[in-house]
């Protein structure tokens, strides 16, 4: 298929863009750059052996991707574009329901007008309103979320749902990605995030890089088992597959799955196989919980592997290893 990436040159889709040409699918990507860089796409380029062609422009201009969808012949679009900082959605909800709303609609209407009718969304564990071990697809989702950015996903879900009652040929999939950490086996491309890092694996890979100068864990009487807090860590190129599995799978209608691989990992599993890739202890200090933050999430990923024959088969050693090589090879990211 020739699938546009809209968001494709941020961290997921540009891992998503060389395993979909692995899987001999064509790729365009839009991405307006505001929060990626052009070099992940002349990286991914070399990685997947092919020039991957880039709009630079925004997924909420639905002149601008109608034109693309038509130039480029496009059968799929995996919808990525949008504001992802969950602290800053706080502080700036408007602009996240601006954005996020806005290129999810602009897309569909898009592709509405020119017939394309397979999508896939990248959606987020965040939309579950009680976090908690093992969570099924049909655990209560909606609005009672503790920040604007989850809110988002949970309302585009709902726009995916109407828009398919509406049109029956449309081919749609969510995916509900949990924590996705990792980076290219290649060390070639990775997470590049702007500031400081707000998740733990950007985090902690600048802290053994040395751009940081120490690990705060946030909160160690949580009802975990040893008090940290407990997340669904799932590699960059595990959920890439996940992505190329959905888009192969799509039917008429929404099929909506968790990506995550069923295991959780601790902060202190996390800082403990960091510091097991880097060969020596990483400083790091108990600070209070973050507000919001939930004791565990994990995904059960049974229906994945039911309807799209797709699981993880990454370790969390195996993501710590690849962010590792990727921060080592570039510690300022792509600007290096
Ligand atoms: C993981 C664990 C923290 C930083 C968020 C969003 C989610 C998704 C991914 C999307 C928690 C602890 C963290 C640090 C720490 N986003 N921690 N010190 O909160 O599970 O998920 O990011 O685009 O929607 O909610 O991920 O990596 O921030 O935190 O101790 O400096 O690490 O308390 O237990 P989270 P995270």
């Amino acid at each position: 298929m020739r699938v546009l990436l809209t968001g494709g040159a941020g961290f997921i889709g540009s891992h998503t863009a060389i395993v979909l040409i692995e899987h001999e699918h064509e790729v365009v990507i839009l991405d307006d750059l505001s929060n990626a860089s052009d070099e992940a796409v002349r990286r991914a380029s070399r990685l997947a052996g092919t020039e991957i062609p880039l709009v630079v422009g925004d997924a909420g201009d639905r002149e601008l991707v109608g034109r693309v969808l038509a130039e480029h012949r496009i059968d799929a679009v995996i919808h990525f574009a949008g504001r992802k900082a969950v602290g800053e959605s706080v502080a700036k909800p408007l602009e996240y329901y601006r954005v996020n709303l806005g290129s999810a609609i602009a897309t569909l209407e898009a592709m509405a007008e020119q017939g394309v009718e397979r999508f896939v969304f990248s959606s987020s564990a965040t939309v579950y309103e009680r976090p908690g071990p093992l969570l099924a697809e049909d655990a209560q989702v909606g609005l009672d979320l503790e920040n604007p950015y989850g809110r988002t996903k949970a309302i585009i879900e709902a726009i995916v749902t109407d828009a398919s009652m509406a049109n029956s040929a449309l081919q749609a999939a969510v995916l509900r990605y949990f924590n996705p950490v990792g980076a290219h086996a290649s060390g070639n491309i990775g997470e590049d995030p702007k500031g400081i890092p707000n998740n733990l694996m950007p985090f902690v890979a600048q802290v053994a890089a040395g751009v940081r100068e120490r690990l705060r864990i946030f909160g160690d009487d949580y009802d975990t088992p040893d008090g940290t807090g407990v997340r669904d860590y799932i590699h960059v190129v595990d959920l890439a597959e996940g992505h190329v599995a959905a888009l192969e799978a799509l039917a008429p209608g929404v099929l909506t799955v968790n990506l995550g691989t069923g295991s959780g990992g601790s902060v202190l599993d996390v800082l403990r196989a960091f510091e097991a890739a880097v060969g020596r202890e990483l400083p790091h200090e108990i600070v209070a919980r973050r507000p919001g933050d939930a004791a565990i999430s994990t995904a059960d990923p049974t229906l994945a592997h039911e309807r799209l024959g797709w699981r993880a088969t990454r370790s969390l050693d195996d993501a710590v290893r690849d962010a590792w090589r990727w921060q080592r090879q570039n510690p300022r990211g792509y600007a290096d």
